[in-house]
């Protein structure tokens, strides 16, 4: 089996090619990647010398045509993911999550490949903090900013080709991930990377919104199931219970780092910020078997902060420069 990964040289794109030559062994991966500021190659490690890297755009038609048509089942991150870009410049959203997915789609459709299509849990807005609920597969799509409108529109795209088009597709909605390989831009790593450095983590307005934590493999052990398990046209959502408030994992951070827990610093808040995340995963769970195996979430992060404090070499070349972004936007 071949298999075409977008995004691959992403965090969560390089951990799938990591978990895929680790339970996968067979499958023959080539990753499609347009290597933005978010990249990094040497997140592939090892693997880079068994996976066929291609340096292009998922937006360039004839590159991905002939990508797919070599390809038995493409898994689609590639995208544009952080919201405190896309208030910036929302354009680079656009072009990757709307007019990239567009064309992977009309690929797939000429070549009849199944496509899994990576997708976030942002695309249906957010809770109250007080609200018993979570998202399910029924809750009405209401994205609060650029970054998730354009995930939302290319989730409706991968719909309209399956009912419109009979292509084959699967689409999966994650909660937030943490791991290794994630860009000190993210909550986690910054704030990692943060006390590390001597600096005091910075929380967003009040500190109290919730985000619904799932480790990284877990989340690709579940996007594996769904492209061999799940229906043509079906969304799944995927989340390991895992709700902490901000306050509480910058707290646990600096625990576990060995500074007092209150020694953060409330900066601006990012506008729009959704209040509160939370998946139910029932349909995932009941209709094909996934569970979460880092069931505990302070584990899942001990190891992440260990991961940071042992592989500066691959987040320093970024921090200044991120660190900076931020500054300017007194953030
Ligand atoms: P990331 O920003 O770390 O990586 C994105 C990758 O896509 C990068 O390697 C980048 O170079 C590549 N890319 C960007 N534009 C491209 C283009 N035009 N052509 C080809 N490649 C391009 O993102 P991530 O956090 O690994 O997210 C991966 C996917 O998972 C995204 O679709 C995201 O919406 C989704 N997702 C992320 C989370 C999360 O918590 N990080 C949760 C749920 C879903
Ligand atoms: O829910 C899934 C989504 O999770 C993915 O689709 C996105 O690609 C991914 O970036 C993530 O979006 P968030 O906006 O939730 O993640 P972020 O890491 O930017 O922020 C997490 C929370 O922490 C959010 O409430 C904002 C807050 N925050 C963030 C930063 C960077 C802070 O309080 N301080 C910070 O410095």
């Amino acid at each position: 089996m071949r298999v075409l990964v977008t995004g691959g040289a992403g965090f969560i794109g390089a951990n799938f090619v990591h978990w895929t030559r680790a339970h996968r062994p067979d499958v023959e991966v080539v990753v499609l990647d347009a290597l933005t500021y978010a990249a990094d190659g040497s997140s592939l490690g090892s693997a880079r010398d068994e996976v066929e890297l291609v340096h292009g755009d998922i937006a360039d038609n004839a590159l991905v045509d002939r990508l797919v048509k070599d390809a038995d089942q493409v898994f689609h991150f590639a995208a544009e993911t952080h919201n405190d870009n896309s208030l910036a410049d929302p354009s680079p959203f656009v072009h990757t999550n709307v007019v990239g997915t567009f064309s992977l789609l009309e690929a797939v459709r000429r070549h009849g490949v199944r496509l899994h299509h990576v997708s976030t849990d942002e695309v249906y807005g957010d809770l109250e903090l007080d609200d018993p609920a979570r998202f399910t597969e029924a809750t009405p799509y209401n994205p609060s900013s650029p970054y998730s409108a354009t995930k939302a529109g290319s989730d409706l795209l991968v719909r309209a080709w399956v009912r419109s088009f009979g292509i084959s597709a699967t689409i999966s909605n994650c909660s937030n991930n943490y791991g290794p390989y994630q860009h000190v831009e993210k909550f986690i790593p910054r704030q990692i990377t943060n006390v590390i450095d001597g600096i005091a983590p910075k929380l967003y307005g009040d500190g109290l919104n919730v985000r619904d934590w799932i480790h990284v493999d877990d989340h690709n052990a579940a996007v594996w199931t769904i492209a061999e398990k799940g229906r043509s046209g079906e969304t799944y959502l995927i989340g390991a219970d895992g709700e902490q408030t901000n306050r509480d994992v910058v707290s646990a951070v600096l625990r576990e780092l060995g500074q007092p827990e209150d020694a953060y610093e409330l900066v601006r808040d990012r506008p729009g910020h959704d209040r509160r995340y939370a998946i139910d995963s029932s349909k995932l769970r009941g209709e094909l078997g996934w569970r979460p195996t880092y069931a505990d979430f302070s584990s899942g992060l001990r190891a992440t902060i260990a991961w940071y404090r042992d592989n500066q070499d691959w987040w320093r070349p970024q921090k200044a420069a991120t660190e900076a972004k931020y500054a300017q936007l007194n953030q």
